[in-house]
């Protein structure tokens, strides 16, 4: 077992291209992130911060939604396709994750590709990481797993550029669509700036679509959507001992077309006050607070973006819909 902690886990974590307002330079933490961004004119909070245990396990019941065809899609294009995408990444590959979470989108592709070299998780919780780890190691006997614990997004998270040979950075699940297309196309780069020729990207992007058929996906029936977005508010209670009313403000989710995103904010009901960590917050009824952004591609933009960041598309895989894309890179 040999975890490599470069980045403090706790509260205090660095300031990110994750963050939907760059605030550039000044330490972030999560109240001031959060007094920060419901500051704004137009209110907003990082969308990072949706993601505490109570959101992570929401976020796996909206994953389990008929209307959610996002993990789904994603799953059959792997799984129809598992051979030929093993045989693209080739032999030997050394395989890093950002943001991998639990794994299980690795473990079945790493179990059929030609003797890979190691696994390189990269997560900010050190606790998902381990129970990972030991899973993958007793499923794949022989495969070296070395986690990173930290935000993917700081700069210092992956430490030294990595020396091994055939490099494949897996980046599923439409982790992408949380950035805008700026931070996107940086994000590739600094993916790019740690490749050398041969290597890869590994990518999982939702396509654009018929705006019913996303707007659903944001907003489902059994209202799971709803709860994720608000448990944003009740962690801010919880956490900054704050007096948000959960009933005063509804969930809402559109699709943008001309930003090509789906936007999720939530809704005050009514002229309200919040007091958060000793300072008050007013609401207009109506007003909104912008608390996540999903963007979405066409192959188009997806190939100008990668070739912007230094990756040459080489291999695109669809499901029949074209409502899902896995996309294979290379560095030139
Ligand atoms: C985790 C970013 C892929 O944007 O579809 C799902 C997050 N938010 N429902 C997405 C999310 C509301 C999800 N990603």
């Amino acid at each position: 077992m040999n975890i490599a902690v470069q980045t403090p886990v706790a509260s205090g974590k660095p300031a990110s291209s994750f963050d939907q307002q760059e605030e550039g330079g000044a330490a972030s933490t999560f109240s001031a992130d959060i007094i920060a961004g419901l500051s704004a004119p137009q209110k907003s909070l990082p969308c990072k911060y949706l993601y505490d245990e109570t959101g992570s396990k929401i976020f796996e019941q909206i994953c389990e939604l008929d209307d959610y065809y996002l993990t789904r899609t994603e799953a059959e294009i792997f799984s129809r396709h598992l051979q030929a995408i093993a045989e693209t990444l080739g032999p030997d590959v050394t395989m890093i994750e950002p943001g991998a979470g639990n794994c299980e989108k690795a473990q079945p592709l790493l179990a059929v590709m030609d003797s890979p070299r190691a696994y390189i998780p990269i997560d900010i919780s050190p606790e998902i990481l381990l129970a990972a780890e030991s899973r993958i190691e007793s499923l794949l006997p022989g495969l070296q797993v070395t986690p990173i614990v930290g935000d993917f997004t700081a700069p210092d998270t992956w430490g030294e550029k990595i020396a091994a040979a055939n490099q494949v950075i897996f980046f599923p699940g439409s982790t992408i669509g949380n950035f805008t297309r700026e931070q996107a196309k940086n994000l590739l780069g600094n993916f790019a700036k740690r490749l050398s020729g041969g290597d890869a990207l590994l990518l999982g992007v939702d396509l654009v679509k018929d705006s019913v058929i996303l707007e659903r996906a944001y907003h489902d029936d059994q209202h799971v959507t709803e709860a994720f977005n608000k448990n944003l508010l009740q962690r801010i209670n919880r956490e900054l001992g704050a007096d948000f009313d959960l009933d005063a403000f509804a969930h809402r989710a559109f699709y943008h077309p001309l930003r090509q995103r789906v936007e999720m904010h939530l809704v005050s009901l009514k002229p309200q006050r919040v007091s958060i960590a000793g300072v008050t917050v007013q609401f207009e009824e109506g007003e909104t607070i912008h608390t996540e952004n999903s963007h979405k591609y066409t192959l188009q933009s997806l190939e100008s973006m990668l070739t912007h960041a230094g990756f040459e598309s080489r291999q695109y895989w669809t499901d029949n819909n074209k409502h899902y894309a896995l996309c294979y890179a290379e560095i030139p």
